[in-house]
């Protein structure tokens, strides 16, 4: 670990003209909130939240100069709690990390000890990054739908918003535990991309709404996992099996919905939200347990693309041109 108290960090300025700059500045751990756990962060992950607080978004992020970056992988520096040992490897994600409480974008976080769980010994830090708030947004969405009956055998899943961080990864997983996905994405020219991590056929994200003006369509899929909102999800519904299922868990889309009752009423259909941030921490533990063991993807070097913590400007304001594939992994000691 690191002797210094100084450390590097994306900070968000906002300016006298409303306009926000992103760059990299040298601050000093004194600094950080007076929290229980202070941990040397080796790796984060850049997410859609990341990328809207590093824009301004005041829903996210009332007050700056801030850093955002809501997952972080690392080292614990000192815990006033006593539930983690000096050197243990601890994981973080949600709560308000990066929210309004500086985030995992920099090279020291201060934290309340009840936000970290240890890393599961069969996850390297990285790897732990890899999944990060994406990954386990996944893995909630489907363990959601298993606690509703869904399985393999019921037909096709469909997942909206295929190539990005929550995306790709319900891809890769559903796949992994014997699904048949059916993705729906923007970049036909990722076809190749997400049949490769386990999609069986890759469809235009526009071609759900094509159902628009009715209350329901043909029975299409088994279950669903939304990332999306708006049109997307409510075409998703009505397109439904009867008894199925949509795990909703975005709105990089809308935050709307609109649709009638007539899915639930006459198909049986369900809509199961998903929240990662503020679950409560033995449900946090839980899942990275999953994660770590019968969700655990092979190769998993392959869901993601590894930067440093300077090319993260760039990279946070691909998330608002439709640039983002797969998950960004940061290596904050580079
Ligand atoms: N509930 C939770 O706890 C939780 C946790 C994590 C994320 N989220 C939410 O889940 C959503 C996805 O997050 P993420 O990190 O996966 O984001 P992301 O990496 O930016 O992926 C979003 C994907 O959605 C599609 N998309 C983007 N803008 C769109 C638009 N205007 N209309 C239609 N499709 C669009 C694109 O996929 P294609 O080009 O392949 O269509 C894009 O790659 C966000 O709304 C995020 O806030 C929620």
């Amino acid at each position: 670990m690191t002797e210094t108290n100084r450390f590097k960090a994306l900070v968000v300025q906002e300016n006298a003209d409303n306009t926000f700059t992103k760059s990299i500045c040298e601050r000093d751990v004194d600094e950080l909130p007076d929290n229980e756990l202070l941990i040397e962060v080796h790796y984060s992950s850049l997410n859609f939240k990341d990328a809207m607080s590093a824009s301004g978004n005041k829903r996210i992020t009332q007050n700056f100069p801030h850093t955002p970056g809501i997952d972080a992988a690392g080292l614990v520096v000192s815990d006033k709690s006593g539930t983690f040992k000096v050197g243990e490897q601890v994981l973080v994600f949600g709560y308000d990390l990066g929210m309004n409480t500086a985030g995992g974008l920099g090279q020291m976080i201060s934290i309340p000890a009840n936000w970290a769980v240890s890393c599961p010994a069969t996850l390297s830090l990285k790897e732990a990054m890899i999944y990060g708030t994406g990954g386990l947004t996944a893995a909630l969405c489907i363990q959601k739908l298993e606690k509703m009956g869904a399985k393999p055998s019921d037909g096709p899943i469909a997942v909206t918003g295929a190539t990005g961080g929550v995306g790709s990864m319900s891809v890769a997983m559903l796949k992994q535990l014997s699904y048949d996905v059916v993705a729906f994405s923007g970049k036909p020219e990722k076809s190749d991309y997400l049949k490769a991590l386990g999609a069986r056929e890759v469809l235009h994200r526009d071609t759900i709404n094509l159902v628009n003006d009715k209350p329901v369509g043909k029975e299409l899929w088994a279950n669903g996992i939304d990332t999306l909102g708006g049109d997307y999800l409510a075409n998703m519904l009505k397109q439904l099996k009867a008894g199925g299922a949509v795990a909703s868990c975005g709105l990089a889309s809308s935050p709307n919905l609109s649709l009638t009752v007539i899915p639930f009423i006459t198909r049986g259909v369900s809509l199961l939200g998903v929240d990662s941030v503020y679950i409560p921490l033995t449900d946090k533990q839980h899942i990275w347990h999953r994660v770590a063991t019968d969700m655990k993807l092979p190769q998993l070097e392959q869901y993601c693309e590894e930067i440093t913590l300077a090319q993260t400007p760039e990279y946070l304001d691909r998330f608002f041109q439709s640039k983002v594939v797969g998950r960004y992994v940061v290596n904050m000691r580079n």
